[in-house]
């Protein structure tokens, strides 16, 4: 039976089959996305760094919990609202100046000889230069 004249030809559609299945035509295409992916990270990464620089902020549920551990546990020896006690006035005036890095390695090492323990089985560094920060701004209500 000859084949109707509005049917491509078989052999094209062979072809055409054989292009769309041949190996490299999906690498080609998965390599173009992943290129496309690639200019999108590298598009959105100064925003990304700019926070790390900043200083990386807890989740918020963490940040909550933190904020309450300092007011009861750290209120305990530099006084509720951190005007001092024991250990001496964390507000902000009071660490105007001092480094903060070092601030935050007495938070997470305390200070052996002295009454100032280390919270790092409560904190990561991280958190505790975070404390420090929030300490030097003003420390937080709470976490909303
Ligand atoms: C048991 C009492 C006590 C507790 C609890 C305590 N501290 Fe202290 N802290 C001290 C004392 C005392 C000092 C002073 C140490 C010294 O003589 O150098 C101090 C020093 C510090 C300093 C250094 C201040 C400065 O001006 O150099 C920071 C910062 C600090 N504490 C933060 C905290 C934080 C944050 C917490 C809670 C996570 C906390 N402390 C919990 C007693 C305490």
């Amino acid at each position: 039976m000859p084949i109707p004249p509005f049917f491509p030809e078989p052999n094209a559609v062979t072809e055409a089959i054989a292009v769309f299945s041949r190996p490299s035509a999906p690498r080609r295409l998965a390599a173009a996305l992943l290129l496309t992916g690639l200019c999108a990270a590298l598009l959105a990464a100064p925003p990304a760094r700019a926070a790390a620089e900043a200083g990386v902020s807890p989740a918020p549920a963490r940040r909550a919990e933190i904020i309450r551990m300092v007011r009861q546990d750290c209120g305990s020896c530099h006084g509720m609202t951190f005007k001092g006690g024991l250990g001496p006035a964390l507000t902000p005036e009071a660490l105007a100046g001092k480094p903060m890095e070092s601030l935050a390695a007495t938070v997470f090492y305390g200070r052996k000889g002295t009454p100032m323990p280390p919270w790092s089985s409560m904190l990561s560094e991280a958190e505790a230069t975070w404390v420090v920060q929030q300490l030097m701004r003003g420390f937080p209500d709470s976490g909303n």
